[in-house]
């Protein structure tokens, strides 16, 4: 599995324990950005890493902002992207089972690195409970196509 991860300058140090934390758990990652703490916009970071996991390059996000709300407001936003911002270790297993989130969004300013690690293993381990989920997700997907191809009237 390969990670694509993206911040702003409120996520970045988030993102850096995350990195070295995929890296203890042997995992895969390419790192969108940003590379400093220098103050810039989220929906740039959250649109190449959504593209990149779009166009199958990589597999699942992990997108980091201040609160983890912009960053997963811009990532919905990309057809195909389901981002869940989890807080807490039951959100991140139940956006696995019954949404299957492909971004997991996190708030750097909110949450402590240890319980952020702990959103990130669950996340990462939990599969997707399939059945009646399957359904609902569908129905997703249709809600975005119903405007995309209103978009191109
Ligand atoms: C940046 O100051 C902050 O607004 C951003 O990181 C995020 O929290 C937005 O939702």
């Amino acid at each position: 599995m390969k990670i694509a991860l993206a911040s702003d300058h409120g996520g970045f140090r988030l993102k850096n324990i995350i990195k070295n934390y995929l890296d203890e758990l042997g995992i895969e990652y390419v790192d969108f950005g940003t590379y400093s703490e220098e103050s810039v916009d989220y929906p740039d970071y959250a649109l190449k890493a959504a593209e990149s996991i779009m166009k199958g390059e990589t597999d699942r996000g992990i997108f980091i902002c201040g609160t983890g709300i912009g960053i997963s407001i811009a990532a919905n936003k990309v057809p195909g992207i389901r981002a869940a911002l989890c807080y807490n270790i039951y959100a991140a297993e139940m956006s696995r089972r019954h949404n299957n989130a492909n971004v997991l969004a996190l708030g750097g300013r909110v949450i402590g690195d240890e319980l952020a690690k702990s959103i990130v293993k669950t996340w990462l381990e939990t599969p997707f409970d399939g059945g009646r989920h399957e359904r609902r997700i569908r129905k997703i997907a249709e809600i975005e196509k119903t405007f995309i191809s209103e978009q191109e009237k």
